[in-house]
């Protein structure tokens, strides 16, 4: 009797530890999750790390503070694991000051211009974080915010369950929102992460993944090879706001179609390149609106690392780490220097609650909001 007891305790616990995702690590070659505790945040809560491992030796780490990714290892043609997105060794990093390292930005991901738009015919005034505009959600975005944590196994792999409600009125935008950021880890090595909202007012929503990646782990991105399958893409004014035209990037800088290093035309005089300092722009992608695609294919040399991404979004923010300048180091010491990383954010184009003629980005009670964005790793030679 004692002893049925003892083992249906020690079950009991064993199944709580596994699906809380604490100490059921360590098998080599399985899935698996772990948990690290990495602080309080300003406020005194627990800011903890949850590491996913994939069979296939990926290890992806997110933080339930910003929802941040803030380790992302794949393996090498060698197989040798190596860490392919920027950020900080420590949490104060990251509460100090960031350029939205690894983070989850909302409620709205890039610009909105001079911080306004109208609604059903109301105004509502934004933060302008990007003077004269707004960005990446404003002052407090969700990169800034903790997030509730739910780690699972799921059938695709190791999992975790991000939750934020963002209030009626935060940061000036209408409706309380219901977001869910669920990452999974695959054992081939992708990373998955599916974004839900829904909200009880009519509202504007554009959901994306700020990770910063330097394939190699180190040095410049410009020897980075680009693929993006894009005709067209948002030409901008000099402060990052799309003028409305989706030009053709047939003959321009910006023509990504054929496979071509970051380094290769990035200094040529270009308008655009002028205004975004380098690539900071918006492609439109050729896919049909909401269907799930190829976004960008980017490979590096010395590691033969090859990142594809797939969205189910319309547009790629390809921003070429154009404002890194040396003053901030980061993971084991990196001195971050001008165009040590590359940022992919799928998502609605910029400035869309302004734009008639761009696709829509409005969420009104009753409707789901869906954004499914996928890393895929392998290895070229
Ligand atoms: C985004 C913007 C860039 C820059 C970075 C953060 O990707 O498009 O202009 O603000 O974030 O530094």
């Amino acid at each position: 009797m004692k002893k049925s007891f003892l083992w249906t305790t020690v079950l009991a616990l064993a199944s709580a530890a596994l699906f809380a995702g604490c100490c059921c690590a360590g098998h080599h070659g399985a899935a698996a999750i772990s948990e690290t505790p990495f602080g309080t945040d300003s406020s005194g809560a627990p800011i903890t790390l949850y590491t996913l491992r994939s069979a296939g030796g990926a290890q992806a780490t997110i933080c339930n503070y910003g929802g941040l990714m803030t380790s992302l290892k794949v393996p090498d043609r060698n197989g040798n694991l190596g860490d392919v997105v920027l950020g900080y060794d420590q949490l104060s990093g990251y509460l100090k000051s960031s350029p939205y390292f690894g983070a989850l930005i909302g409620r709205f991901g890039n610009r909105i211009a001079l911080g306004k738009f109208t609604l059903d015919g109301k105004e509502y005034t934004l933060a302008t974080n990007d003077p004269p505009n707004t960005l990446h959600g404003g002052w407090k975005g969700f990169d800034k915010v903790v997030w509730h944590a739910r780690p699972f196994q799921s059938p695709a792999g190791a999992a975790l369950e991000l939750t934020y409600v963002s209030k009626d009125g935060e940061e000036g935008y209408p409706g309380n929102l219901t977001v869910k950021a669920v990452y999974t880890l695959a054992d081939d090595n992708s990373l998955r992460l599916e974004f839900t909202a829904t909200t009880d007012q009519d509202t504007v929503v554009n959901l994306t993944d700020h990770s910063y990646f330097n394939l190699a782990g180190q040095g410049d991105i410009l020897n980075h090879t680009v693929m993006i399958p894009a005709d067209k893409f948002t030409p901008t004014d000099r402060t990052a706001i799309p003028t409305g035209e989706l030009k053709p990037v047939a003959g321009t800088p910006f023509d990504f179609r054929t496979p071509t290093t970051i380094g290769a035309r990035i200094g040529v005089a270009d308008e655009q390149l002028v205004f975004g300092r380098g690539y900071d722009h918006n492609w439109v992608i050729n896919k049909p609106l909401g269907e799930m695609g190829l976004m960008a294919r980017v490979s590096e040399p010395t590691t033969g690392r090859v990142l594809e991404i797939y969205s189910t979004e319309p547009g790629l923010q390809f921003y070429s780490g154009n404002f890194l300048d040396g003053t901030i180091t980061g993971k084991g010491g990196w001195t971050y220097q001008h165009r040590n990383a590359f940022v992919m954010e799928p998502q609605h184009f910029p400035d869309s609650p302004n734009q008639a003629g761009f696709p829509s980005v409005v969420l009104h009670p009753g409707e789901t909001y869906h954004n499914t964005i996928l890393y895929k790793f392998s290895v070229q030679n």
